[in-house]
């Protein structure tokens, strides 16, 4: 039977490397019949978390009522959630750190979110793979935390212009990606 995926992706580039990969991800598991929400957060209104703790009391995951509770009753349905990303400063882009921040909402009010499947999508300009330990290590340790389980990981470096990706095995990588759902 189709999975429920969500995609958050972090760049604002629309024709940019981890784009390409995001699109190829998503042609294969819709091919394969699972259904896509895809949320864009770059060009989106996202903010971090300002951690009042009242998540879900007035009836939103977020009480600063921006596009965070657009796709968190999203996040929440799904069976998978795929984050992909550029590196930024040896880290996540900002606007989708926002939605990792925040996903601490779950938390605070107790939501069982635990037993979805996951995976993380990654590049960056370096042609040093340790480069992506700004991405990896947080999503490793938040999904453990979550009890999420990853299906993968695709980490792409040594591209840094549109375009760089069409050098890499990225878009097959994303595209395999989705044959493990
Ligand atoms: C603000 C900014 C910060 C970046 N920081 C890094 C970095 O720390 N390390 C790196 O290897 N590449 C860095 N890059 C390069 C991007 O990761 C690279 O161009 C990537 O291919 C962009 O992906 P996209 O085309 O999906 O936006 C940075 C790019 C920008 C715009």
């Amino acid at each position: 039977m189709g999975k429920k995926i969500v995609v958050i992706t972090g760049s604002p580039r629309k024709m940019g490397n981890s784009f390409a990969m995001t699109n190829a991800f998503i042609k294969s598991a819709q091919d394969k019949g699972h259904s896509i929400v895809r949320f864009d957060s770059a060009m989106q209104k996202v903010g971090g978390c300002r951690a009042c703790e009242t998540c879900f009391k007035t009836g939103k995951a977020c009480s600063f009522d921006d596009d965070f509770n657009i796709i968190a009753p999203e996040i929440e349905k799904a069976d998978v959630v795929v984050f992909t990303t550029p590196v930024y400063w040896y880290s996540f882009p900002a606007q989708i750190k926002g939605v990792i921040d925040r996903l601490f909402s779950f938390c605070v009010a107790g939501k069982d979110i635990a037993g979805k499947q996951c995976a993380l999508i990654a590049c960056c300009e370096e042609d040093d793979i340790s480069v992506m330990d700004g991405v990896r290590i947080p999503y490793e340790r938040s999904i453990a935390l979550l009890k999420w389980k990853s299906i993968g990981e695709v980490l792409v470096p040594n591209v840094l212009n549109v375009g760089d990706i069409d050098k890499t095995d990225g878009r097959q990588q994303a595209t395999a990606l989705a044959e493990k759902i």
